[in-house]
């Protein structure tokens, strides 16, 4: 995945740069993040779209500070978060990330909506 990169401007809420995640090792090794470039402009809404196993989920957990990438570097606003010690990381996805996963941790009673905004509460 590859993406013509605007300059890094206050625009640029989310980067990433050269990222990479592999899972496992040896003859298990699966690289998910293969040198992805990326940039989402703030206010902005973006689909990550591509076929099943092709890393989508993988690249939301990195960019979202939630699972750690191989290499490369990510940023949220002006904040680089590869390198960010646990507390700073915690608290950065406490205060400024909010997530939907792909499964299980949505709350059954609550609406989509109201799931969505649980975390401004
Ligand atoms: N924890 C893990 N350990 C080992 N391999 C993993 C792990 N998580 C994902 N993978 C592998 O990494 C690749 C990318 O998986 P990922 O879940 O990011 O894909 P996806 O695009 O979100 O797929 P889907 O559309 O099915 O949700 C796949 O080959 C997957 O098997
Ligand atoms: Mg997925």
């Amino acid at each position: 995945m590859t993406a013509t990169l605007p300059a890094p401007t206050t625009d640029v809420i989310a980067r990433a740069v050269g990222l990479t995640k592999t899972y496992g090792t040896g003859d298990a090794q699966v690289h998910a993040l293969a040198g992805v470039d990326l940039a989402l402009r703030r206010g902005s809404f973006t689909a990550i779209m591509g076929p099943s196993g092709s890393g989508k989920s993988t690249l939301m957990h990195c960019l979202a500070g939630l699972d750690a990438s191989t290499s490369g570097q990510i940023w949220l606003g002006g904040t680089e978060i590869t390198g960010l010690d646990d507390r700073r990381l915690t608290q950065l996805r406490r205060d400024s990330v909010g997530f939907v996963f792909q499964a299980f941790n949505l709350l059954p009673t609550l609406t989509a909506k109201e799931n969505i905004l649980l975390p401004l509460d």
